[in-house]
């Protein structure tokens, strides 16, 4: 049975971790796989975490099983979180959610409501878009198309011909955006192009379905849901894949939500339920730990103030690093115009470079990122800037 299996490839953004792992030059550093890094190159439990999984351990008195939608108490603090707790669409009770295994989970169970719903939809990418979005969704048989985004020439996204492309989107197929930090390019939506997006989904039918797995490391965390509350605001349906692994720190822990706004309360109840069945025939229900721990954060308004306050200095020095990284390349005599890296946000930018200048990068210098040249920004300290910066203009 298994002998036509071949062996494949490493994963284009988990593989980094091992070969990084395995590199034995001191100087190496790690701008791969998106995982926030404080100034010593450690991904530490933030303390609002600690605290949160501390209070746990004490209170919580049993194991017994959540049932395949989460928590309740997990879902309300993340509808808040993402919508707004006096959202409009809540009140009309258009909304329905459920706890998944991280927003790669989400993306998935989402995926498999859309082919529920409509077999024959077509899932509108950017391009480029993270790695693993077409595996996730193509691999429920749906069909996958990209539309452009992003101009590596310019360094901008290309909002023009996303709209065109986006023109040929046929009702109900699905468009997917990224909510805020574009990954992999770090150029965002403007709240113009937001309500171009939102205009064009209510004048042609199609679906939004927004990945939002970085709420809080672009301009803040109500700031960053901007395009998420627009369009639940003003259309009559939407998915959302949303995740917690970065704004909470949690990677390992697996919590993400999928929430869906549909046209009215008996529509969202019908999904409610279909969700459930969906996930009860793959994995039957998500883990509890993590998202436990989001909800006692969220629920608590010390814990919740602690969080906000760790996860806007991980937004701080990810940002402050952008800066010090331009000003270094111009020092060192870059020649070319990396002032685009300040104006991008998330973890991520590329350094749009050839991928034969990223292979000598980590050839000849041990430094790390994805063929495409996408930097995950929190991977540089003042440690290694110098370094990095040197070895960047030595390749250009
Ligand atoms: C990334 O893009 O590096 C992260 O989202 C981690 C992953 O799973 O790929």
């Amino acid at each position: 049975m298994f002998e036509n299996l071949p062996q494949l490839p490493a994963d284009p953004i988990l593989g980094l971790m091992d070969a990084f792992r395995n590199d034995s030059n001191a100087n190496k550093i790690d701008l791969g796989v998106g995982v926030y890094k404080n100034e010593q190159g450690e991904t530490p439990v933030l303390e609002s975490v600690k605290l949160a999984e501390r209070d746990i351990l004490e209170q919580e008195k049993t194991k017994v099983y959540i049932g395949p939608a989460g928590a309740v108490e997990f879902g309300t603090a993340m509808q808040n979180l993402l919508l707004g707790a006096d959202h409009p669409a809540l009140r009309d009770n258009r909304v329905t959610i459920i706890q998944t295994p991280g927003g790669c989970g989400a993306l998935r169970v989402a995926a498999e409501l859309v082919k529920k719903g409509n077999p024959d939809a077509t899932i509108w990418v950017s391009d480029p878009t993270w790695g693993n979005h077409i595996p996730l969704l193509g691999d429920t048989g749906l069909q996958i198309k990209t539309y452009p985004y992003y101009d590596a020439v310019n360094h901008q996204i290309r909002f023009d011909a996303m709209t065109d492309a986006l023109q040929q989107a046929q009702q109900g197929d699905l468009i997917l955006l990224h909510g805020c930090c574009h990954n992999p390019s770090g150029a965002d939506l403007s709240q113009e192009q937001w309500q171009t997006l939102t205009n064009m989904a209510n004048e042609k039918g199609f679906t939004p379905f927004i990945d939002i797995a970085y709420q809080g490391f672009g301009a803040g965390i109500e700031e960053d849901a901007y395009g998420v509350r627009l369009m639940a605001e003003q259309l009559p349906e939407l998915l959302i894949a949303s995740s917690c692994s970065k704004n909470f720190g949690i990677y390992r822990e697996r919590v993400g939500a999928v929430l869906m706004v549909a046209k009215n309360a008996e529509q969202a109840r019908a999904c409610s339920s279909q969700l459930a069945r969906i996930v009860r025939g793959i994995y039957s229900m998500p883990p509890s730990h993590g998202a436990a721990v989001v909800a006692h954060i969220l629920e608590n308004d010390v814990l919740r103030q602690h969080w906000l306050g760790e996860l806007n200095a991980m937004r701080e020095r990810i940002h402050n690093l952008r800066g010090q990284l331009l000003d270094q390349l111009n020092a060192k005599g870059a020649g070319s115009d990396f002032s685009f890296i300040t104006r991008q946000s998330g973890m991520f930018s590329f350094l749009d470079i050839s991928p034969a200048q990223v292979q000598r990068l980590r050839e000849e210098f041990s430094i790390y990122m994805t063929s495409d040249s996408r930097i995950s920004v929190a991977g540089i300290n003042n440690n290694n800037l110098d370094y990095l910066s040197s070895a960047i203009v030595g390749v250009l």
